[in-house]
């Protein structure tokens, strides 16, 4: 789970590194180092904590080389400690890792044989130390790389220099993302495009297996064997400012304010208004499949199960098909009763969700189609899948997920409209008013935001609170929960996310008068039920934050603060909703004064199980 960078060319490394390590903290942050290569000797610098730390130390004390390898750390194997923090060295070998190696026990007890001493506890320590093995025989750095990576097992993404081949740089990954991009001065690798935009929009993706050799002519790319590989290019069309905070003290709440044109960019050429009906030109999927279908299935892990949970409601109300959603780390080890003919999608930010990817590969093995939901294009969901909706919401550099959830939920409605044509549930009639509604969600998000001075207040009057439940019905009932998850990642506090009408089945008993209630209670159908859930917390003291439907005047007299998001259609509520808890979570961490963009223990792309 961890951020890896190289650069060779003709400016100092080390700027480049520290900068472009700066894009990659969001993989891990809790130790940063880079090594250089300064007159042919390996320089390496390393740091416990935020990258600030690193770059201190280098102000104190400076480097310069044209090649380098950086590093930004999430603990897997060792604590965060300077020792365990990368780039690992061995003979004239250094190395930065990110990913697991799962036989590195059974090759330290070897390496330790031949005399090698370890002086971390990281999985990454052995893979130097076996490059530097197979370099004593003397192999070049080149072919002791390949006959040490054949010895792994485990995910990795390895990018590696040597002092005996100073102008070379070389990569490989498995099971790990890796990019590489070059412009006219220099090459580069990263765990993702974000670092290189500054320096080109011309990248390519690696498969796994892959060796890529970085030198001053170019990029080359081969097999574990050395046959040559033609990788194609991409290029990019994210700006370099995107990846910047733009004038916001977080990203979180850049990336909050962000939504409405984020929605837009979702729905953006996606549908023709004649037809009433989403245009999913990218999906390579055919969708007339879509009828023939068998099961559907979701699968997804965190906020972006969440956004699966709105899909399985939305698809089963519109189109009125059985849909299951599960969690990708259960999905995967409970022998799924998936068969050829279901269609099993999975959603995810960044497309490198471990225990999305085994569920996508399980759910392959068992002869299912996998369509998936994604936002960054070239992922290794993405690759692997047989379709691939993108989201479009561009880097979420935050931990705490936000427009890429807001953005998930727009694909599920543009998809369910698609099936509902598709399957002729819904008429073109049908389709055109569901695009009316779908063109005004950004305006409605547009009106939280507008609104958002209500939530800093509700934050300042409850941002002390330990102890917080989230209620919700139906469609809303995942954005209970997403309303928890995004308080409890962010400002530590506890919170609880139910089904409105499960309170009285348990959790009621939690409540007293020290216990916010956050009650969704936009009009729809279920309406009258809910009100009568907070009307049962209420007679049990709690404080009452209603999230009602503007014009809806009847819970002034029962909650204790109400928020009021546009009145608009049942099914459209979770993206309003949602956004005006994500705010109110910002603004409670705010006042707690946690770092919002790196909260605790949290790492924004998990790639281990
Ligand atoms: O990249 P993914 O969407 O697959 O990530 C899934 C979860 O790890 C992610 O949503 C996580 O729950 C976020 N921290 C929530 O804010």
């Amino acid at each position: 789970m961890c951020g890896i960078l190289g650069y060779l060319g003709r400016d100092n490394a080390v700027d480049v590194l520290v900068n472009g390590l700066k894009r990659l903290e969001y993989r891990g942050y809790d130790s940063a180092g880079i090594a250089v290569l300064q007159q042919g000797r390996i320089e390496v610098r390393r740091s416990v904590g935020a990258l600030r730390n690193l770059e201190e130390s280098l102000k104190r004390e400076s480097l310069f080389g044209t090649t380098g390898i950086g590093h930004t750390r999430w603990a897997t194997h060792g604590k965060p400690s300077e020792q365990n923090a990368h780039p690992h060295c061995s003979g004239n070998v250094v190395i930065v890792h990110n990913g697991i190696i799962e036989n590195y026990l059974t090759l330290k007890q070897r390496l330790e044989n031949e005399g090698y001493v370890f002086e971390s506890e990281t999985d990454t320590e052995a893979i130097a130390h076996l490059f530097a093995f197979h370099m004593q025989e003397r192999r070049s750095f080149l072919q002791a790389f390949r006959a040490g990576i054949r010895e792994l097992r485990g995910s990795y993404a390895i990018a590696g220099m040597c002092e005996a081949e100073p102008d070379m740089l070389l990569v490989t990954r498995s099971g790990c993302p890796l990019v590489l991009g070059q412009n006219e001065n220099a090459v580069f690798l990263s765990s993702d495009v974000t670092p290189l935009l500054a320096h080109t929009r011309t990248v390519t993706f690696l498969e796994d297996g892959d060796l890529g050799t970085l030198t001053p002519r170019g990029v080359t790319v081969t097999d574990g064997e050395g046959r040559p590989i033609s990788r194609e290019t991409s290029h990019v069309d994210w700006n370099a400012e995107a990846v910047e905070k733009g004038g916001a003290p977080h990203f979180m709440l850049k990336e909050i304010h962000e939504q409405p044109e984020i929605l837009l960019d979702t729905l953006r050429g996606r549908y023709s208004y004649d037809a009433g009906d989403a245009d999913l030109l990218d999906v390579t999927i055919p969708l007339e499949t879509f009828r023939q279908v068998r099961r559907m299935w979701i699968v997804a892990c965190g906020t972006s199960w969440h956004a699966g949970m709105v899909g399985k409601y939305l698809l089963e109300s519109l189109i009125r098909r059985p849909v299951q959603v599960d969690i990708g780390s259960e999905f995967r080890y409970r022998e799924p009763l998936v068969q050829e003919g279901d269609l099993v999608i999975t959603v995810s930010q960044s497309g490198e969700t471990a225990d999305t990817l085994a569920a996508a590969r399980e759910a392959k093995r068992l002869g299912a189609r996998v369509l998936s939901i994604v936002n960054v294009v070239g992922s290794t969901l993405a690759r692997e899948s047989d379709g691939v909706l993108y989201t479009r919401c561009g880097p979420e550099i935050s931990v705490a997920s936000t427009k890429a959830f807001t953005s998930q939920v727009m694909a599920f409605y543009l998809f369910a409209l698609h099936v509902g044509r598709t399957c002729h549930v819904l008429n073109p009639e049908d389709g055109r008013w569901w695009l009316d509604q779908l063109a005004a969600v950004p305006g409605y998000v547009e009106h939280v935001i507008k609104h958002e001075a209500e939530l800093v207040s509700l934050a300042k009057r409850f941002y002390r609170k330990r102890n917080f439940i989230y209620l919700g019905r139906g469609i809303n009932f995942p954005i209970a929960l997403e309303g928890a998850l995004k308080l409890k990642e962010i400002s530590y506090i506890h919170a609880e996310g139910y089904a409105a009408g499960e309170m009285k089945h348990g959790p009621i008993a939690l409540i007293d008068e020290d216990v916010p209630v956050v009650v969704l209670a936009p009009r729809n159908q279920l309406y009258d039920k809910t009100l009568s859930n907070l009307m049962e917390v209420k007679a049990r003291n709690a404080p009452v934050i209603a999230l009602v439907s503007e014009g809806d005047h009847s819970r002034d007299v029962s909650a204790d603060c109400v928020f009021a998001i546009p009145d608009c259609h049942a099914l459209l509520s979770p993206i309003p909703l949602a956004v005006a808890l994500q705010l109110f979570a910002y603004h409670v961490a705010v006042l707690r004064n946690i770092d919002v963009d790196r909260p605790r223990n949290l790492a924004k792309s998990v790639t281990v199980e």
